[in-house]
């Protein structure tokens, strides 16, 4: 028997998520964890007009938080114009009010875009589940499971809290590989947005074929190399932290190790995303900057409004 949702996909040429900051980062993650099995392309979209590939047979998912940030509101436009199948994720907005008769996902008003992650997750991952035709997470059980991870966090791993001390004053940067390449950056982000200082976030194989060649200069500035490990990566992958990791020690600058085990990579994901997060609030806090405030953010928006 065909579902409704594999008659559907079988017909969609593409799905697209587009969002920008704190709210692309669900559709990036998704991304990571279900790309390699979906038959169409997967795409994730941070910038103003969409690529000429979506065309009607495309679903495409607008994530904004505000529902104003305008990169965001020209991908919808465009989305609209070309008759793709439209998903909306916002608290309101100018998108809510272009989006009569569209299939809207209210999102609580009242926080910052990035906290709002396990939310927009919660919604993004499985419209991208049905599209695709793959079981849909169950999510209570999930929750539960994170609960519990909590309580691992000084013993199997040290605390965000040391760790925040170890990095508040140095730069952290971030390395992961594959569904965790999408953590490294969100790390690097929420240090930006809560602790309002520099962070880097790299991959890996990819970071081995050139700022590998920086890591003599990580001691002399003060950064300090996160690496994200999975247990579910491949033999090589291992071999290639490990191989990293030798090369930055003769820097002298060993490399923080983060790993959790017996969890999938969706629990992964979201376990070393809630462990870095909290890290980032630490920080703030170490740092004595208000971690929910993003001035910057709201002035060059206001600037480009004005300009408009
Ligand atoms: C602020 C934040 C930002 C916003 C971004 C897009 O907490 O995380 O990165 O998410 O400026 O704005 P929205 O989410 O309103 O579309």
């Amino acid at each position: 028997m065909t579902t409704a949702s594999q008659a559907f996909s079988s017909e969609l040429h593409g799905i697209c998520i587009a969002g920008m900051g704190g709210s692309a980062i669900a559709g990036q993650m998704a991304k990571a964890l279900l790309a390699q099995k979906a038959q169409v392309p997967l795409i994730t979209w941070r910038d103003y007009e969409l690529p000429r590939c979506v065309t009607k047979d495309w679903a495409v998912i607008c994530v904004s938080y505000s529902g104003n940030t305008e990169e965001t509101l020209s991908a919808f436009e465009s989305a609209k114009k070309v008759g793709s199948v439209l998903f909306i994720v916002t608290t309101g907005g100018e998108i809510l009010e272009q989006s009569k008769d569209l299939p809207v996902a209210l999102l609580p008003k009242g926080i910052q875009p990035r906290a709002a992650l396990p939310v927009i997750f919660s919604i993004a991952l499985p419209i991208v589940e049905t599209l695709i035709g793959v079981g849909s997470t169950d999510f209570p059980r999930l929750s539960v499971i994170l609960d519990g991870l909590v309580k691992r966090w000084g013993d199997e791993i040290m605390s965000p809290r040391s760790l925040a001390e170890r990095i508040s004053s140095p730069i952290p940067l971030f390395i992961g590989s594959g569904h965790l390449i999408s953590v490294a950056y969100r790390a690097k982000c929420q240090i930006n947005e809560n602790a309002k200082t520099v962070a880097f976030s790299a991959e890996l194989p990819e970071a081995n074929h050139n700022e590998i060649e920086a890591s003599y200069m990580y001691q002399e500035h003060g950064i300090v190399p996160i690496f994200l490990r999975s247990t579910h990566e491949s033999k090589r992958m291992s071999a290639r932290f490990e191989a990293t990791d030798a090369v930055y020690r003769q820097s002298d600058c060993p490399p923080v190790h983060i790993r959790l085990s017996g969890l999938s990579e969706l629990e992964e994901v979201l376990a070393i995303t809630h462990y870095l997060d909290t890290l980032s609030v630490d920080a703030a806090d170490i740092r004595g900057v208000d971690s929910v405030r993003v001035d910057k953010i709201a002035e060059l928006k206001r600037r480009l409004a004005e300009g408009s």
